[in-house]
């Protein structure tokens, strides 16, 4: 598929084109001769590193630009031992900035060893300002830096910074554009995360996406599914639907086209079995999306669907624009339309002004929902969001406390609620040979919760019935059925 493009085909040594994707196969053909220059001199291939710090989204980026770089003609490494290094950060939290810039300390201590090297930094902390002052001042050896508005330009800018020999710097402040039908790398063979929107119009309080994403962009429904079909025919079965707020996807398209009509279309695509989505707002989760979820056999019964708080007065500090009671009605919609379904959630504590009692209001929305998992999150300051201005920022040692206790109820809960499918027999897709144990292959149920059970790598790939015989606290032990 995109995968395929004829680089031969290009004439590097005319002037660029400058429409897209024509320019970027332009500078991938001039990336590539640039690789056969290397490969000359040095009697092997250039490699890559690659390594993704944030979300799902930020890991789909990084297979895009694995997909760019092999493309050209490099080979992938397995560490920071490469010739080109690619750091594509996240910035949700203070302590994914704090990880980059402790690795990247790291690298320059490489770069000293290894001068020929390429240091290159994109993704959502680059769009940060502050971020890119700082790398200047105490990050030199830096070559080469992008943002999210134009990562599909990496061969160009790859390009520009071998040319000119002096490190590039080029992040943008907006986009209206999504550029189709460049390479992507698959990490799986069977399964596949597939972009359906980008950016957030939502504006929480507390967070930095919409500012370092941009607005809401969705992916025409067409381009989706040509994608779709393509993974399908290329043996995935399973794809990720990918959106800040999948439930809000199609509303700015010239011909608007919701959410669970997309879901009934991919529903279509022959040889994809599974369709999950990340993620729900549920402030736009619509009854026709619960509909098109209980009759659907291929949409996996899941729905991750963040809480943030169980205050409604917390809640709108937020801009969540939901209410505690508003939020547990649709979990309870949710739950007698698909029985089973597997409800996970996102929860922040120690948003300023949360009072013990505003707290204790979140306990109470995880012991009546009973989610299957939860990822708790101890708030982080982000500069520029309006959360960082209010007053009343909860001091450390009183979030902490309120962190633990939740973390232990939401341990002692998911655990409860997980069993559920104990001496049940379950279709499970074959995910990979289990890494503790060679015998035994890991896999996953619909509802997303994993099983081991004994078999071969040959099974990887396909849907088979386990019975779930021993549950294990998050996982089950089981064995295949005929
Ligand atoms: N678009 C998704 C979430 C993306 S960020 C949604 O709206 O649900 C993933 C999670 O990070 C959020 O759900 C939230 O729980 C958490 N998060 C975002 N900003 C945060 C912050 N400033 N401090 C702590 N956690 C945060
Ligand atoms: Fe952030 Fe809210 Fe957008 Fe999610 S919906 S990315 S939490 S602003
Ligand atoms: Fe992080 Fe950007 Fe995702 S900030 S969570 S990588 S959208």
């Amino acid at each position: 598929m995109d995968n395929e493009i004829d680089l031969g085909q290009i004439d590097i040594n005319s002037e660029p084109p400058i429409e897209e994707p024509a320019r970027q196969y332009y500078f991938m053909a001039k990336c590539r001769e640039w690789v056969r220059e290397f490969e000359r001199k040095n009697g092997r291939r250039p490699c890559f590193f690659t390594q993704t710090f944030g979300c799902q989204m930020n890991a789909k980026d990084s297979e895009k630009l694995a997909g760019i770089l092999e493309a050209v003609g490099f080979l992938e490494a397995d560490g920071e031992d490469a010739d080109f290094v690619l750091y594509n950060t996240c910035t949700v939290r203070e302590n994914a900035n704090q990880r980059v810039y402790g690795r990247l300390g790291q690298l320059g201590v490489l770069k000293k060893k290894r001068p020929w090297m390429l240091i290159a930094l994109c993704g959502c902390m680059m769009q940060e300002k502050e971020v890119i002052k700082k790398l200047k001042a105490s990050y030199p050896f830096v070559d080469l830096i992008f943002g999210t508005h134009n990562i599909f330009q990496l061969a160009e800018l790859l390009f520009r910074c071998l040319d000119q020999q002096k490190p590039v710097v080029e992040v943008w402040e907006e986009t209206d554009k999504i550029v189709e039908k460049l390479p992507a790398q698959r990490k799986y063979s069977f399964k596949s995360g597939v972009n359906i929107m980008f950016g957030c119009n939502n504006f929480c309080s507390y967070c930095i996406v919409p500012y370092v994403r941009g607005r809401e962009r969705s992916r025409s429904p067409q381009e989706i599914i040509r994608e779709i079909k393509a993974l399908a025919a290329d043996g995935v079965v399973e794809v990720m639907l990918l959106g800040q707020n999948v439930n809000s996807y199609g509303k700015t398209l010239d011909k608007p086209v919701s959410f669970a009509r997309l879901l009934e279309e991919v529903e279509q695509v022959e040889g994809i079995k599974r369709i999950r989505f990340m993620t729900s707002h549920p402030k736009d989760l619509s009854d026709e999306l619960i509909e098109v979820m209980s009759r659907s056999v291929k949409v996996c019964p899941h729905l991750h669907l963040p809480l943030q708080s169980g205050s409604s007065r917390i809640l709108k500090q937020m801009n969540r624009k939901y209410t505690k009671e508003q939020y547990l009605a649709l979990a309870e919609k949710i739950k007698e339309a698909v029985p089973g379904i597997s409800l996970t959630t996102d929860i922040i504590v120690g948003f300023p002004g949360e009072t013990e009692e505003d707290f204790l209001e979140t306990l109470d929305v995880v012991e009546k929902v009973s989610f299957d998992s939860a990822f708790t999150f101890i708030y982080s300051k982000r500069t520029g969001t309006p959360a960082a201005a209010m007053a009343d920022q909860v001091p450390y040692d009183v979030v902490k406390e309120r962190f633990d206790r939740l973390l232990k109820r939401v341990q002692e809960i998911s655990a409860k609620a997980l069993s559920r499918h104990l001496h049940t027999v379950q279709e499970v897709l074959a995910e990979e040979v289990n890494t503790h144990d060679g015998r035994l292959i890991t896999g996953r149920l619909g509802n997303n919760t994993l099983v081991h059970f004994p078999g071969g790598p040959k099974l990887i790939g396909s849907v088979v019935s386990v019975s779930l015989d021993e549950f294990k606290g998050f996982y089950y032990m089981g064995n295949l059925k005929e």
